[in-house]
């Protein structure tokens, strides 16, 4: 590998609050270190286009607290193909590029293990608010999007419990249950729905209002994940099985939107100068985590094969105290 003069930052797959924290912080620490920095617009999609800037230090001034990214993000399908990651790993080169930090999901490590493979450094940061990557207990937008979630809902069983009705309410989180655990226990929902644990029982569910109906609870609130889905059709059930107004609510994408928390300003200010300087060490293919109070950094490879699940004793909490 040889010394690294330029790295490239981009950002890939869903955005999330907390990519511009990351952003700057990546940026600034390479220049701190005596770098220069390019921004890769549009994630992969924007590399091939070559659409790629200087970046200073002002340029990513004024933008820790603001959501979304600035440099934008696209899914890039064609980016599996590995004559377009070879394609890729040249435009690098053309333009002096010698590593690239890559902030997304999974998907994303996919596609900066198949530049590292071409011979561009790649360093990837958690950047999901879904909380589904196994080698980190905090990924860059979860904290932002289970606190704008928690706050929607909140307003939601003011209304549901006026009217004495039951509530559906759909959280993201793609194939993960995370952001519908934490507002299950948040929110103090009756039912959590989670991909990981649901048994499609609805009858469960059925028989649970009628019970909470006869101690006397005003609502009944059912977190629906993402994964789990077809929340205005289990509402019209559950109305016709209980004779309670059901009614459903799809957060959708103001989750993925909103200022970033403190929680997510800092980590991934961390996070970000982290990638920097494990490259500087050496290191390539690999992405970055925090586990057990402590950043650290896997191989990629390794990371992908990491399997993640909700623990059981957080998930019985969520259901003993529904009571
Ligand atoms: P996330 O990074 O949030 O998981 P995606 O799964 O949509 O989001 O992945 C983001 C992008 O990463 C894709 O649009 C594609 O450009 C790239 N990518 C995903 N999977 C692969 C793969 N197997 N090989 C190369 N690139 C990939
Ligand atoms: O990964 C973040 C996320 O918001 C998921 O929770 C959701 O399933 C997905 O992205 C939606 O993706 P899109 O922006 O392509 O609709």
């Amino acid at each position: 590998m040889g010394e690294i003069k330029t790295i490239g930052i981009l950002t890939s797959g869903g955005d999330a609050p907390g990519m511009n924290a990351a952003i700057r912080s990546a940026a600034r620490t390479a220049i701190s270190r005596g770098l220069k920095v390019k921004g890769i617009k549009r994630g992969y999609m924007g590399l091939l286009n070559e659409e790629i800037i200087d970046m200073q230090a002002r340029n990513v001034s004024d933008i820790i607290q603001r959501g979304g990214t600035i440099l934008g993000t696209a899914r890039c399908l064609e980016f599996k193909r590995l004559d377009i990651q070879q394609k890729a790993a040249e435009i690098c080169r053309q333009h002096g590029i010698d590593g690239i930090v890559v902030i997304g999901g999974d998907g994303s490590y996919r596609g900066a293990q198949a530049l590292s493979r071409q011979g561009i450094n790649t360093v990837g940061v958690p950047g999901t608010i879904d909380l589904d990557i196994a080698c980190t207990e905090y990924t860059i937008g979860f904290d932002t999007a289970v606190n704008t979630a928690m706050q929607a809902i909140d307003r939601v069983k003011d209304t549901s419990s006026s009217h004495e009705r039951c509530s559906i309410i759909e959280v993201m989180g793609r194939n993960a249950g995370y952001i519908a655990l934490w507002c299950g226990i948040a929110n103090g929902a009756e039912d959590v729905l989670l991909p990981e644990k649901y048994q499609y029982d609805e009858q469960e569910i059925i028989d649970h209002i009628i019970e909470s109906r006869k101690k006397g609870k005003t609502h009944h609130l059912i977190i629906n994940a993402e994964g789990i889905g077809h929340s205005t059709s289990m509402a019209r059930r559950i109305e016709a099985a209980t004779g309670v107004e059901t009614r459903a609510t799809i957060l959708g994408y103001m989750q993925r939107g909103g200022n970033p928390t403190a929680m997510d300003r800092y980590y991934a200010s961390i996070m970000g100068a982290y990638a920097v300087d494990i490259m500087l060490k050496g290191k390539t293919n690999r992405v970055v985590g925090y586990t057990h109070g402590q950043f650290t950094d896997f191989d990629i490879e390794e990371a992908l094969q990491m399997q993640k699940s909700i623990d059981d004793y957080q998930y019985e909490v969520a259901q003993l105290l529904t009571i």
